[in-house]
């Protein structure tokens, strides 16, 4: 026996060599073999007690000679019978499968060996780490490992998960990083349904955790053909930093400089996460923000649109110049009538109406409201919406007071009515011109997104303005809505109710 104490006499590896040449003789009932008919019949000879250099651990040793095998094993004996039945089912698994397997008419004797190294890493982590040896007939020997990780003062043997927050991805991550590894080192190729096998079953590779990092042992006999030794693969303990359960100074004793590096790293990890998460937050920002943009640039506020307006209509020869010239453009307006007007010309009214434009409301007389009182500009009011009723079929709920001149009343007689006052935020100055040339330059000047244009089909220079006023607005993106369709927009995108200029 070797015993080998480090600086901190935690880890003491105490390796158990196997003298059963020795013992044989001891242990080995020749005679009774002979006088048995069966081969396999075998006498388990002995528990013999061996000194072991570990508190609490017994070894024994068994062995076990037939006439066509033998058995030799030492076996850890622990306090914990939870420990030691783990082991035994083991041991008696891999020795069951072992005679099961041996040739009926095999000449050499084959043989099992057990053997045991014991490595105590602290209080509350050791480690019996078995050795299989196999021999049958004339087939070359094989080894196997087996590894129980058990902590003897709680009695339970241990799972990766003691030590290392593994779910199955990352147990499959690490899996194939172990296999990317020995595959480098031993110059060979996996094949595929190994691998799955391996990933598959936790049974087919064994491990173990010390202060180095992770050690997994594949069974060679399971990889290659040519393999028949264990294989063992460690991943280093830098790698696996960030799995490192918190409580590991239990089962490890990490040095200072590892314990600082783990928390490095845990920080380092953190600040990546956070720093993840925030790209994410700023992506998916960016992305909430292109998405509002496009949708804004989609809604109909943000094309340009313009109402025209037309008022002291309807006249016999302005108004259906006007009209032809909005539908040659496929425009829509809005038509302020006045009630007398609307007496001499209601099939004009009613042309304006069948053609689609919107019919408002501009007084019965053109006379300036404020300087009237509730009742006559309720006058004023009604009689033309019924005017315009009896000619167009249509009531009209816009109103626009001429001159656009208001007070109190006129907006009490609106809001009393359910009319909405419509001013405008272009004026063409068309009655005071009289020329299209001025009128196109003062529209374009003052015009923008969402104008209201005030315009009357009275004057023949109006209509002369039109033809180039509406291809200049349309070439400049203009759209042609009705004062309502405006406001609709309008109201879509969050501005109230309109009652005069927002330019
Ligand atoms: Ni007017």
């Amino acid at each position: 026996m070797i015993r080998h104490i480090t600086k901190l006499g935690l880890t003491i590896v105490v390796i158990v060599i196997l003298i059963v040449i020795g013992i044989g003789g001891l242990t080995h009932d020749a005679a009774h073999d002979t006088m048995n008919p069966s081969k396999h019949r075998s006498h388990l000879k002995l528990k013999e007690r061996i000194p072991s250099t570990h508190d609490g651990i017994d070894l024994f040793m068994k062995t076990e000679h037939t006439n066509t095998y033998t058995i030799d094993m030492i076996i850890p004996v622990t306090k914990s019978e939870i420990v030691n039945d783990e082991v035994e089912q083991w041991i008696e698994k891999e020795k069951q499968a072992f005679i099961d397997n041996i040739l009926e008419d095999a000449i050499d004797q084959a043989s099992f060996e057990l053997s045991v190294v014991i490595e105590q890493e602290s209080n509350h982590y050791d480690r019996f780490i078995f050795q299989v040896d196999i021999k049958k007939d004339k087939s070359e020997a094989t080894q196997q490992k087996k590894v129980f990780n058990i902590d003897l003062e709680e009695g339970k043997v241990l799972s990766l998960n003691d030590f290392l927050n593994v779910n199955d991805q990352v147990l499959h991550s690490l899996l194939d990083k172990a296999i990317e590894l020995l595959e480098q080192r031993e110059e060979i190729t996996i094949d595929e349904n190994t691998r799955q096998a391996i990933h598959a079953s936790k049974d087919s590779w064994e491990w173990f955790v010390n202060h180095k990092g992770l050690s997994v042992i594949f069974d060679g006999n399971a990889i290659a053909e040519s393999k028949h030794m264990p294989l063992r693969i460690d991943m280093p303990f830098q790698a696996l930093y960030l799995l490192v359960v918190d409580n590991i100074d239990t089962y490890i004793h990490l040095s200072d400089i590892q314990k600082t590096e783990i928390e490095v790293a845990i920080q380092k990890e953190e600040e990546r996460v956070l720093e993840a998460k925030r790209e994410q937050k700023k992506r998916e920002q960016e992305k909430a923000e292109a998405k509002r943009k496009q949708e804004e640039s989609t809604k109909p506020t943000h094309a340009k649109y313009v109402a025209l307006t037309f008022d002291d209509g309807p006249s016999a020869e302005v108004t259906p110049r006007v009209l032809s010239i909005l539908k040659e453009y496929n425009a829509k307006a809005t038509f302020f009538m006045i009630g007398t007007q609307v007496d001499y010309y209601p099939h004009v009214a009613k042309q304006v109406a069948d053609a689609g434009h919107e019919i408002a409301n501009h007084t019965e007389q053109h006379q300036d409201l404020s300087k009237l009182g509730p009742a006559g500009i309720r006058q004023q009011v009604s009689r033309t919406s019924d005017k315009i009723f009896n000619a167009t079929g249509v009531r009209p709920y816009l109103f626009r007071p001429p001159y656009g001149a208001y007070n109190k009343n006129v907006i009490n007689d609106a809001a009393n009515n359910g009319n909405s006052i419509i001013l405008w935020s272009v004026d063409s100055l068309d009655w005071q011109s009289r020329n299209a040339t001025a009128i196109n330059r003062e529209i374009e000047q003052t015009i923008a997104p969402g104008s209201i244009v005030l315009m009357h089909d009275i004057h023949s220079t109006t209509a002369d303005a039109l033809p180039q006023l509406m291809k200049t607005l349309q070439q400049d993106g203009y759209q042609f809505v009705t004062v309502s369709q405006l406001l609709d927009i309008q109201e879509l995108n969050g501005v109230g109710p309109f009652y005069g200029h927002y330019k």
